[in-house]
C-alpha cells in the first residue's frame, strides 16, 4: 500500500512539474556565464561537466559586455540595479530535457552576473535538481545562492559550491568531494 502511495506521489509530482522529455536518459547539463580573460567560471564549469559526464552550455549575450574592467563594472552594476533586460543568444541545449542542471556564475556585486539572471527567468527548472556554483573574489558568494533560488522556487535544491576565482587551478579535489558527497 505504502509503495502504491509513493508511486502515485511520484507520478503526480511529474504531472505538476513536467517530466523531462520522454525517451531521454536521466542526464545533467552545466550552464554557465564567464566574463574575465582567465575564465574562472568556465574552468570550473568544464571541470564539473567532465567529472559528472554532463553536457555543457555557455551563456552568450546578444550584445556582450565590454572587455574593459571599468566599463563592465559600470554596465554590470547598472543592469543589476535597474533590472535592465540582458538578452541571451538562443541556447543550443534544452534545459528542460535534463533531470539535473548545474548553474554557474562569477559573483558580480555580491550576486549573479546578469546573464545568469536572464537564464533563470527564461527557463523553467521546476522539478529539476539544481546545483548552483560560483567563483568569486574577496567578497565571497554573497547573496547569489539565495537570489538564484528565488528565481526557480520549484526546482529541487542541491548543495551549492563556491570557490575563489584565483584558486581555480587547485580546486579539483574539492570539486571531486562535492560531487561524490552530494551529486546523485
Ligand atoms: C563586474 C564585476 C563585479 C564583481 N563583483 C564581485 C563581488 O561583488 N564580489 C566578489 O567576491 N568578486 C567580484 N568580482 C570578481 C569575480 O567574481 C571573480 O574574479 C570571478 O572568479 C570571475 O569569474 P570569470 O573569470 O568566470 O569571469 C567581480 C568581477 C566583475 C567583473
Amino acid at each position: 500500500m505504502k509503495r502504491i502511495l509513493l508511486i502515485l506521489c511520484a507520478v503526480s509530482a511529474l504531472a505538476v512539474f513536467g517530466a523531462p522529455a520522454e525517451g531521454k536518459k536521466p542526464s545533467a547539463l552545466v550552464v554557465f556565464y564567464s566574463w574575465s580573460d582567465a575564465g574562472n567560471t568556465r574552468v570550473l564549469a568544464r571541470m564539473i561537466a567532465e567529472k559528472t559526464g554532463a553536457d555543457l552550455e555557455e551563456l552568450v549575450m546578444e550584445k556582450p559586455y565590454p572587455r574593459v574592467y571599468r566599463q563592465v563594472l559600470a554596465q554590470g552594476r547598472k543592469d543589476l540595479e535597474k533590472d535592465l533586460p540582458v538578452p541571451l543568444k538562443k541556447l543550443k541545449k534544452i534545459p528542460a530535457d535534463y533531470t539535473t542542471v548545474f548553474v554557474g556564475t562569477p559573483i558580480w556585486f555580491a550576486t549573479y552576473a546578469p546573464p545568469v539572471r536572464t537564464f533563470l527567468r527564461e527557463n523553467d527548472l521546476s522539478g529539476r535538481k539544481v546545483y548552483f556554483f560560483c567563483t568569486h573574489g574577496r567578497g565571497g558568494p554573497g547573496r547569489f545562492f539565495a537570489d538564484a533560488r528565488k528565481l526557480c522556487p520549484r526546482a529541487l535544491p542541491g548543495k551549492d559550491f563556491s570557490c575563489y576565482g584565483t584558486h581555480i587551478k587547485k580546486v579539483g579535489p574539492q570539486v571531486d568531494s562535492w560531487i561524490k558527497e552530494n551529486v546523485k
